[in-house]
C-alpha cells in the first residue's frame, strides 16, 4: 500500500473522530459510570474485541435498511468482507428464493457480514460464514406493518392489485378473494417475516399453534437478538452489548421511509383483522417483543435508557458535523439531484423519500473525507451495495492479481469450503466514491420502518415520517 493511501486512512480515521466527538467520549464514560451502569462502559481500549462475524437477516418493512446502512458503514471502517449478491441477483440475493451459497459473489468470500435482503436458510447460510458468526434479525407490529406492505407494494404484488380501489379494508374483508399462495409475489401479502425467516407462510388454522410454536422455538435458537422496530433505539444497545461495539458504531440515519401523504392510519377494527390473516407474524411479534423487554430488564431499564440518550446526543453531533446542524431537507425521490441518493421508488403513487446533500457546508465539501463518509451515511441500499460490490471486487483482484477471470468464476464454492477466518484482505482501500449510477431496472424495494422526530427530521420539511 502507497505512502499517500496510509495517510489518506489516517485522515479518514480521525476525520470521524472529529465529526463524532468533541470530547463527547469521555463524558460518555464518565455519565455510565457515575449511572453505576457497569454494563454501559464498554470503551474502545476495554476488555472485549468487537464482534465482527454478523448475519443481519433483513426483513421487508422493519427499519431494515436503516440497519444495513449501519452494519456497511461498519464493515468499511474496519475492513470487514461483506458477502454480497451475484449480479444476476440485484442488490437481493434472488429474493424471493431460498438463500443459496451460490447466490453469493465470488469477490465477497470468506465473509464476516451478510445483510442483503433474502429468504433465510440456515444450512446455506451456516456454510458461507463462520462458526462463530452472531445472528439477528428485526420484527415490526404486524398491523403498521401491513399497512406499509400494502401501501408499498400496491402496484406490484398480484394479491394487491386485484383489490378494488387499492382499499385495505376491501382486501381484509375477503382476503382470499384476493390472495393466491402460490403467485411468486403472494409472500408480500400474508406473514411477510415468517416468509423472510425461512418459514412457511400459509398453514391451515389446524396446525398453525404447533407450527407457530415449532417455529417460534427455531428461530430463537438461531438468532442471537432479535430487534424490534418500534423499540429501535433500545434494541441497538442490546446489539451493542451483544458484539462489543461502541456507541460511536451504532449510529444511523433513517432510510427509505415513504412521504406522508402516501401513508394511512389504520381504522378500529384493522389491527385485529391484520393479526389473523398474519397470525404466525403476529405470534412471532409478540414473543420476541416480551423477549426484548426481558433482555431490557435484565441489562436495567435506566441504564438502557442512559445509553439511548447518549446515543442521540452522538447521533445529534454527527448529523451536526455532517450537514452543518440537522438533516438534509427530505426529498421525494425525483428531486433528488444526486443519483447516487435516490431511493427506489415502488410505483408512482408511493413516494419514497431521501436526502440530498447540501451544497456550502465545510464539512462537506466534495472531494473530502467527511463527504465521503457523510454520503454514505445517507446512501439509498442499491447504491451503497453497488459501492461495496466494487470496492470489494478492487480489494479481490491485488490480493489475486493472477487469477484470469476464468478461473475468478469458480473461485466461490472451492472458497467456501475453506476455514473462514483468514483475512485475505490486509489491504483496503480507503472509501470508494461510488459509480455514479442510478438503481437498476429492476430492484426490489426494502422496508424500513420511520419514526422518531428526534433528529429534527419533522422541522426539515412538509413531510411528516411514515410509522
Ligand atoms: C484497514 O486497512 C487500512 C489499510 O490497510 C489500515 O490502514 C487500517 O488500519 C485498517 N483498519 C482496521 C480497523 O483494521
Ligand atoms: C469452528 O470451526 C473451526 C474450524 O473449522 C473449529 O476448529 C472450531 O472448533 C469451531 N468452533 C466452534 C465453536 O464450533
Ligand atoms: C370503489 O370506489 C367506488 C367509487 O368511489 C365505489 O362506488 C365502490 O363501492 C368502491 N368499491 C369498493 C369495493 O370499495
Ligand atoms: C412472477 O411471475 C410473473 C408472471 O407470472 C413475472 O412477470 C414476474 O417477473 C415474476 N416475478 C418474479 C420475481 O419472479
Ligand atoms: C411490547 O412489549 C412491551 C412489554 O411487554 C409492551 O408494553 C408493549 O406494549 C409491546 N409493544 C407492542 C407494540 O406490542
Ligand atoms: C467555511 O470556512 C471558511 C474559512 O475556511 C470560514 O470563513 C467560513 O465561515 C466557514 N463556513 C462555515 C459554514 O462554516
Amino acid at each position: 500500500m502507497s505512502q499517500k493511501k496510509i495517510f489518506l486512512a489516517l485522515v479518514a480515521i480521525s476525520t470521524v473522530s472529529l465529526l463524532l466527538h468533541h470530547g463527547g467520549h469521555f463524558s460518555w464514560t464518565m455519565e455510565a459510570f457515575r449511572l453505576g451502569c457497569s454494563s454501559l462502559s464498554t470503551h474502545p481500549s476495554s476488555l472485549k474485541p468487537k464482534h465482527t462475524n454478523v448475519v443481519f437477516l433483513k426483513t421487508h418493512k422493519t427499519a431494515s435498511t436503516t440497519m444495513q446502512n449501519l452494519l456497511f458503514r461498519f464493515a468499511e471502517r474496519n475492513n470487514l468482507t461483506v458477502a454480497l449478491p451475484v449480479q444476476a441477483c440485484g442488490h437481493q440475493f434472488c429474493y424471493p428464493r431460498s438463500f443459496s451459497t451460490h447466490l453469493v459473489h465470488p469477490h465477497t468470500v470468506p465473509p464476516n457480514m451478510i445483510t442483503n435482503h433474502m429468504r433465510f436458510n440456515r444450512a446455506e447460510m451456516q456454510r458461507l460464514m463462520p462458526n462463530d458468526t452472531i445472528y439477528v434479525t428485526i420484527l415490526r407490529e404486524p398491523g403498521s406493518m401491513f399497512e406499509s406492505l400494502f401501501s408499498y407494494y400496491n402496484q406490484y404484488c398480484q394479491s394487491f392489485k386485484r383489490v378494488p380501489n387499492g382499499s385495505l379494508e376491501a382486501f381484509l374483508d375477503e382476503p382470499w378473494r384476493y390472495y393466491r399462495p402460490d403467485e411468486n409475489d403472494s409472500m408480500y401479502a400474508r406473514n411477510t417475516l415468517t416468509f423472510d425467516l425461512g418459514g412457511d407462510k400459509d398453514r391451515s388454522e389446524v396446525e398453525l399453534v404447533a407450527y407457530s410454536r415449532a417455529f417460534v422455538a427455531e428461530t430463537e435458537r438461531v438468532f442471537s437478538l432479535v430487534m424490534i422496530a418500534e423499540y429501535f433505539d433500545e434494541s441497538l444497545v442490546l446489539l451493542r452489548h451483544l458484539l462489543s461495539w461502541d456507541l460511536e458504531d451504532m449510529l444511523y440515519v433513517k432510510l427509505n421511509m415513504r412521504m406522508s401523504g402516501s401513508k394511512h392510519s389504520l381504522s378500529p377494527g384493522l389491527p385485529a383483522k391484520i393479526r389473523a390473516w398474519n397470525a404466525l407474524d403476529a405470534r412471532l411479534y409478540d414473543h420476541f417483543n416480551d423477549s426484548l423487554w426481558r433482555q431490557l430488564d435484565t441489562l436495567g431499564l435506566a441504564c438502557v435508557a442512559r445509553e439511548v440518550r447518549l446515543l442521540r446526543r452522538a447521533q445529534e453531533r454527527l448529523v451536526r458535523g455532517c450537514f452543518g446542524g440537522r438533516l438534509p431537507q427530505l426529498r421525494s425521490a425525483a428531486q433528488i439531484k444526486n443519483k447516487e441518493l435516490r431511493p427506489w421508488q415502488p410505483s408512482s403513487k408511493v413516494d419514497i423519500v431521501g436526502y440530498d446533500l447540501p451544497t456550502a457546508n465545510n464539512a462537506t465539501r466534495p472531494g473530502t473525507l467527511a463527504h465521503e463518509l457523510c454520503l454514505k451515511l445517507i446512501m439509498p441500499e442499491v447504491q451503497y451495495t453497488k459501492v461495496l460490490l466494487r470496492s470489494q471486487s478492487l480489494r479481490y483482484r491485488r490480493n489475486f492479481p493472477l487469477r484470469s477471470p476464468q478461473s475468478q468464476q469458480l473461485v466461490p464454492n472451492k472458497r467456501l469450503v475453506l476455514p473462514h477466518h483468514q483475512h485475505l484482505h490486509d489491504e483496503a482501500p480507503p472509501l470508494e466514491p461510488g459509480p455514479a449510477s442510478g438503481p437498476t431496472a429492476t430492484p426490489r424495494p426494502a422496508g424500513t420502518r420511520i419514526r422518531a422526530t428526534r433528529l429534527g427530521l419533522r422541522s426539515s420539511g412538509p413531510q411528516r415520517q411514515t410509522q
